[in-house]
């Protein structure tokens, strides 16, 4: 069954390409290496010993997006990676993330809005439950208004796949993630930030392997355990399992509604000053770092209920922190070596 996979070279697109591959799919790959490289593929043969389809393409080309699906008319299932995810870069250029992440999600659904069924699996975020008022956060918490361009690109992502599924032939899982970290076991494929990292793990094993010269903590008088905030670090390789589930659920005509949504997450919240701990741990090394101001924007407490995507999704993250940073700590010192 061939699956076709937008943003296939990026982090989470390319460990669940390994997924597919691993679990029998044929994946054809579309990415128009933004943030992103070719080289990528090589990682993937490298693990699973096959070379999936790529297509380097740019689906803000609705052009090009509808000569793809005029050529793939077989595919049992499209995830959809390709997107804008900086948060800060989308307060300064929030058109282009309109464009990026909403122009090319109508364009795809245009082209299965046409098919005789379609199924569609759907990156979305813990963002677009802002500061939930209960921990753990369960799917039916109320979704909150978007404190940027970028949340709010993926809150309208979701009312427009809720909407078109309503009268097409569309079936859809939406998939929201908490924080994925870590790489492959194999370390052949990671995560590659472009200039400075936004986020907490590579900015940690950046400062590790020695190219920053320390981490900055933004705040630790939050009203959380130590003062510092509280995230679910989820493993990239069981999010990427996750992608593999929903699709086979769609597949065999499993999902009891048209539009499911399910959080991935482990359930366990993490502080900020634990990471830097377990960090340190792994790498058996003092992370230097320094407490600094709150970051404009960060909410205190996230991590997800997930008997949801346990219990009907049949699915449950196996990784520890300890394990993502593990993994990430052993990337980081491949690609600088
Ligand atoms: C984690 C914690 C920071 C960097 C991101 C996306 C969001 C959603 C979830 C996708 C926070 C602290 C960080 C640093 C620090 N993803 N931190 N020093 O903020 O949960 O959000 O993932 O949709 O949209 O933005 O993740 O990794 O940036 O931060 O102290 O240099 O680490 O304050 O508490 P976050 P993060």
């Amino acid at each position: 069954m061939k699956v076709l996979v937008t943003g296939g070279l990026g982090f989470i697109g390319s460990h669940t390409v390994v997924e597919l591959q691993n679990e029998g799919f044929e994946v054809v790959i579309i990415d128009n290496l933004s943030n992103s490289s070719e080289k990528v593929l090589d990682g993937i043969v490298a693990v699973t010993g096959k070379k999936p389809l790529f297509e380097k393409m740019d689906l803000r080309e609705k052009a090009a997006v509808q000569d793809f699906f005029a050529r793939h008319s077989d595919l049992a299932g499209v995830i959809h990676f390709a997107a804008s995810k900086a948060v800060n870069e989308s307060v300064e250029n929030p058109l282009l993330y309109y464009e990026n992440n909403i122009n090319t999600l109508v364009y795809i659904l245009q082209e299965l809005q046409k098919m005789e069924s379609a199924n569609f699996i759907f990156s979305s975020s813990c963002t677009v439950y802002g500061e939930a008022d209960v921990m753990p956060i369960t799917e039916s918490a109320p979704v909150k208004p978007a404190l940027s361009p970028y949340g709010n690109t993926k809150q309208i992502g979701e009312e427009i796949i809720t909407e078109t599924c309503k009268v097409s032939r569309i079936n859809s899982i939406l998939l929201r993630y908490f924080n994925p970290i870590g790489a492959h076991p194999s370390a052949h494929i990671g995560e590659l930030p472009i200039g400075v990292p936004q986020n907490l793990v590579p900015f940690i094993t950046q400062t590790g392997i020695g190219i920053r010269e320390q981490l900055s903590v933004y705040g630790d008088d939050y009203p959380t355990t130590d003062g510092t905030c509280i995230r679910d670090y989820i493993h990239v390789v069981d999010l990427a399992k996750a992608h593999v589930v929903a699709l086979q659920r769609l597949i065999n005509k499993k999902n009891v509604d048209k539009v499911e949504t399910f959080n991935l997450g482990t359930g366990t919240g993490s502080s900020v000053l634990e990471v830097i701990t377990t960090f340190e741990k792994v790498s058996g090394k003092p992370l230097p770092y320094q407490i600094v101001g709150r970051r404009e924007g960060d909410i205190i407490t996230a991590y997800a209920n997930t008997d949801k995507a346990n219990n009907v999704l049949g699915w449950k993250a196996k990784s520890t922190l300890e394990d993502g940073l593990t993994s990430a700590w052993k990337w980081e010192q491949k690609i600088r070596s």
